[in-house]
């Protein structure tokens, strides 16, 4: 099956930016490895960075009509603010897990509300570049075997 992997603003920066907080791994590394790991399901990963909310919101529009099964979102900072890009996934209904680097309830309060937690399948958050490891194992298993 084919699984989408999307990065909010800023994930361009990963390894980088704040590596207390998102730690040294480049988003070039988790992009390869999920990709290596889905490959290596029978499965087909691509990925996408942007830091334009229109970009993700097109994405995820044309996911709805690619034969794309799930997708695996981290919607950084649009997290806490984007309702169109909630929108676009309620429109096209594909399933989705919502996937952060931090904890975002340990931090600051404006981090606590996402627009996207209800209407996802489930959402994994705290554990550096591995919750996007642990986020692709979970869509693998609700993906039928290929
Ligand atoms: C983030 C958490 C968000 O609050 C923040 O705006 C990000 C990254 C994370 O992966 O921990 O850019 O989504």
């Amino acid at each position: 099956a084919k699984l989408l992997l999307l990065h909010g603003p800023n994930l361009n920066l990963l390894g980088h930016r704040e590596p207390a907080i998102y730690g040294r791994t480049t988003l070039a590394e988790i992009d390869a490895d999920l990709a290596a790991r889905a490959d290596a399901a029978g499965h087909a990963l691509e990925s996408l960075q942007s830091n334009a909310e229109a970009v993700l919101v097109d994405r995820v529009q044309a996911a709805g009509g690619d034969g794309t099964a799930f997708i695996l979102l981290n919607p950084a900072a649009f997290t806490h603010t984007s309702v169109a890009l909630r929108d676009a996934l309620a429109a096209v209904a594909v399933p989705f897990i919502e996937v952060h680097l931090s904890n975002p309830h340990a931090r600051e309060p404006f981090r606590r509300t996402s627009y996207f937690s209800d209407l996802a399948v489930g959402v994994i958050a705290g554990f550096g570049a591995d919750s996007y490891r642990y986020a692709l194992d979970a869509a693998l298993a609700r993906l039928p075997r290929p």
